[in-house]
């Protein structure tokens, strides 16, 4: 299989985990007979310092003629106090608009090796496997007006969603509800806000089509609380856009790290845009010490959902799995019991090793157990 991949490293720590993608993809294709082409462009604050823009149409151009998108992570506190046009988020924002991805896919699936980590309770925790789905191209983050009065005394946002933009979102989080556990979680605050009854509206409506998949409605709030006390009670959330960004970096921590979690913004067709969950981290970027493998684990849903390669992502998600139960981590994981600790450049030959050796792949994963 032929694709173009496009790489958007970033900012901070961006580069050095997009390497290690492209380290694993390269070893993907030559076990695997593919032909992954790359190229890479700017985003985010590195693209303002380099080009007076967090998007140049350059890159939105490259974007558009790829396969599939990578993205490392945008920011830095260089960039903090730079007008909002100057911010490297806005790179990100429009970047998702641009490419019309609506549908951000946060899988949340704890690893037995990090439970331990987790600021809850095993017993309470072990077992969470749930996908939440953002709506990521609507609500509060595009609406407009978003401004400032002229005398600096209001403010104000617009949270703004069409019908349509409702159905499509719930439509692609029913889907994925039948390819898991089919259960449903809608996510609203319907008792208030004029944009989550007709979010709720939309999801009666859509039900029907869907017979097999259970459907709850919760409000956020009670949400928010019930994703720390029972989080294994979750399949599917499904949500719009600021409380998906809430919720996913709630739901992020019940695995134990943020350095584990993979992301991938969808549109109705096989592009895609993948990306860690975790940010930039300024504070560690350039040490050659980031964790990976939320990364990786970006690749493998890359693999998934934009090329079908279903064999290819299990064994990238059967090789991290088989990593961290060798006792291997970079310094941002806690591991339980004795561990060798690793920097990013080690982690990634663990892991591209791993691959390599697939023949022997049920052999190594009977000694790691
Ligand atoms: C995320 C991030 C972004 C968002 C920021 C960087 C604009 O927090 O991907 O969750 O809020 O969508
Ligand atoms: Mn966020």
């Amino acid at each position: 299989m032929k694709k173009k991949i496009v790489l958007l490293p970033g900012d901070g720590i961006g580069a050095e985990v997009i390497e290690s993608a492209k380290e694993v993809l390269e070893a993907i294709a030559d076990e695997f007979n593919h032909s992954f082409t790359f190229s890479t462009h700017d985003i985010g604050g590195i693209s303002i310092d380099k080009h007076g823009t967090p998007l140049p149409d350059e890159t939105v151009k490259a974007c558009k003629e790829a396969d599939a998108v990578l993205l490392g992570a945008v920011g830095g506190p260089k960039w903090d106090n730079n007008p909002s046009h100057l911010r490297p988020e806005r790179g990100l924002l429009g970047i998702r608009k641009e490419l019309d991805l609506f549908a951000n896919l946060r899988p949340v699936k704890g690893f037995k090796k990090l439970l331990h980590a987790s600021p809850l309770k095993e017993s309470v925790v072990a077992g969470s496997d749930l996908l939440i789905v953002r709506e990521l191209t609507g609500g509060l983050y595009f609406g407009t007006p978003s401004e400032r009065s002229e005398d600096g005394q209001s403010v104000v946002d617009t949270l703004a969603y069409t019908k349509a933009e409702i159905e499509r979102i719930v439509d692609n989080a029913f889907q994925c509800a039948q390819r898991r556990r089919k259960h449903l979680t809608s996510v609203d605050k319907a008792n208030v806000l004029e944009s989550s009854k007709l979010w709720r509206e939309v999801v009666e409506e859509k039900k029907a089509q869907y017979p097999d998949v259970t459907v709850e409605h919760t409000l956020v709030d009670a949400t928010a609380m019930k994703l720390i006390t029972a989080p294994t009670e979750f399949d599917v959330i499904v949500t719009e856009n600021m409380f998906g960004d809430i919720l996913s970096d709630e739901a992020s921590v019940l695995t134990g790290s943020l350095g584990m979690l993979p992301s991938a913004s969808l549109r109705d067709d096989s592009f895609g845009l993948y990306e860690p969950v975790h940010g930039s981290a300024p504070d560690i970027a350039g040490q050659g010490i980031a964790n990976p493998l939320a990364m990786i684990l970006s690749t493998a849903l890359m693999l998934k959902h934009s090329f079908h390669l279903d064999k290819e992502a299990n064994l990238i998600e059967e090789a991290v799995e088989a990593v961290l139960n060798d006792g291997y981590h970079t310094a941002d994981l806690k591991l339980q019991g004795e561990g060798h600790k690793v920097d990013t450049n080690t982690m990634t030959k663990l892991i591209v090793e791993f691959i390599k050796s697939e023949s022997a792949t049920i052999s190594i994963l009977g000694c790691y157990s």
